[in-house]
C-alpha cells in the first residue's frame, strides 16, 4: 500500500512558501493516481500547543486553510481532508509513545530547539509543545503512511518518528512490523525547499510579515512584488547586477517553467542592462499566471462555506474509521485489548 499522510497548522493562510514547498507536490502525487490513500490534516491540535491562550485564531484558520488546500486544486474526491483534534485515536496512540522518547531527545530536536528559541519559551516551555514530534508520530502512523510531503523544516519530526516507529516494532511486534516507516518527500529543487521571503530574508514566514498568501488579490500582488528585495548595488540600470540572494530571481527559479528565457535574463541582469522594473514585470505576470486559477477555484468555495465544512466533516469521518482500526492494531500489540 502506497498512503499518503499530510498537514498543516492552522494559525494563518497558506503562502507561496507552502506552496513551493509542498502543496504544488501533493496536487502532483495526487494526480499522479499513485496512491491508495491521501490523507490531509489541518492539525487544530498541534496548533494549540503554542496557540493555547487563542483557540479562536485556530478555529478561524481551519476554513482558511481549507479553502488554500481546495484552491491548489486538492481534489475532496481523491483526497481525505479532515480535522487533527476530532480524531481520539491520535491522542491515545501519542500518550503511549511518549514512554518510547525521553525528553532530553525532544529538547535537542533541531525543529523543536528553533521554535523555543524563535517565542522566547525560555524556561517556561508548555509540554504539550514539547511532545508535539510524538503527536505528528502519532498522526503519521495512525495512517499507516509511508509518504508524508512537507517542507523541509519538517525533517527532524520525520527523523523522530521512524525512531519510535522502530522502537515501538522492537519492543511490541514480536518480529513483525506494527507500525509502519514512513518517508519524507521533498520538492527536488533546493529554492523549493525553502523559499526565502519578499524582503530577502532566509525564509517567507508570516511572523516575519514577508509573505505573498495564495489569497493575495492581484493588486495586492502587484504591490508586494514591487517591494521585493533585490540588489542593492544595482543602482543605474547599466550597472551590472547580482543574481544571489537577488529575491525576483529566486523567485523566477522556482516558479518560472520557462528556463531559458529565465537564463538569458539571468545573463542580461549580470551585463548590466536589464532594469529591476522589467525583470519584476516578467516574474508578476509569472506569479500571476500560477495564482489566478487558484484564486479563482478558493472564491468559488468561499462563498460556499458550509459546503467546505461538509467536505472536512465527511474526511473527518473516514479518517477517524482508518486511525481506529490502526489504534486497534496497536492496543493488541501492547496487550492493552482486555475485553476483546
Ligand atoms: N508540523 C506540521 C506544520 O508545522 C503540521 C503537521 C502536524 C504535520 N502533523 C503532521 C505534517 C503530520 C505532516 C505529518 O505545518
Amino acid at each position: 500500500m502506497k498512503i499518503i499522510l499530510t498537514g498543516d497548522r492552522p494559525t494563518g493562510k497558506l503562502h507561496l512558501g507552502h506552496y513551493v514547498g509542498s502543496l504544488r507536490e501533493r496536487v502532483k502525487l495526487q494526480n499522479s493516481n499513485e496512491f491508495d490513500e491521501i490523507y490531509i490534516m489541518i492539525a487544530d491540535a498541534q496548533a494549540l500547543t503554542d496557540h493555547a491562550g487563542t483557540p479562536a485564531t485556530v478555529r478561524e484558520n481551519i476554513l482558511n486553510v481549507a479553502l488554500d488546500y481546495l484552491g491548489v486544486g486538492l481534489d475532496p474526491n481523491k483526497v481525505t481532508l479532515f480535522i487533527q483534534s476530532q480524531i481520539p485515536a491520535l491522542f491515545e496512540l501519542t500518550a503511549y509513545y511518549m514512554n518510547l522518547v525521553t525528553v532530553s531527545r525532544l529538547e535537542r530536536n533541531p525543529t523543536v530547539k528553533a521554535e523555543i528559541a524563535q517565542k522566547n519559551f525560555e524556561t517556561s516551555i508548555p509540554a504539550g509543545f514539547l511532545c508535539y514530534p510524538i503527536s505528528q508520530a502519532a498522526d503519521i502512523t495512525a495512517f499507516d503512511a509511508t509518504c508524508v510531503p512537507v517542507g523541509e523544516d519538517q525533517t527532524p519530526m520525520l527523523e523522530q518518528t521512524r525512531e519510535i516507529v522502530r522502537k515501538f516494532n522492537d519492543l511490541y511486534g514480536n518480529g513483525e512490523n506494527i507500525l509502519v516507516e514512513p518517508d519524507i518527500f521533498l520538492p527536488t529543487s533546493n529554492v523549493c525547499r525553502r523559499l526565502p521571503g519578499l524582503d530577502g530574508k532566509a525564509k517567507m514566514s508570516k511572523t516575519l510579515g514577508n509573505c505573498i498568501y495564495l489569497s493575495d488579490d492581484s493588486d495586492t500582488l502587484a504591490k508586494k512584488v514591487q517591494t521585493m528585495y533585490t540588489d542593492p548595488t544595482h543602482i543605474k540600470v547599466t550597472d551590472p547586477g547580482h543574481i544571489e540572494g537577488n529575491v525576483v530571481f529566486t523567485y523566477l527559479d522556482a516558479f518560472c517553467d520557462d528556463v531559458a528565457t529565465v537564463n538569458e535574463m539571468k545573463e542580461h541582469y549580470q551585463r548590466g542592462g536589464l532594469g529591476d522594473v522589467k525583470v519584476k514585470k516578467f516574474l508578476l505576470n509569472v506569479l500571476e499566471e500560477t495564482l489566478k486559477p487558484i484564486r479563482e477555484r478558493r472564491k468559488q468555495y468561499e462563498n460556499d462555506p458550509a459546503a467546505v465544512m461538509k467536505i472536512l466533516q465527511e474526511g473527518t469521518i473516514k479518517a477517524n474509521d482508518k486511525a481506529s482500526t490502526v489504534l486497534a492494531r496497536v492496543k493488541k500489540a501492547m496487550k492493552i485489548n482486555y475485553f476483546e
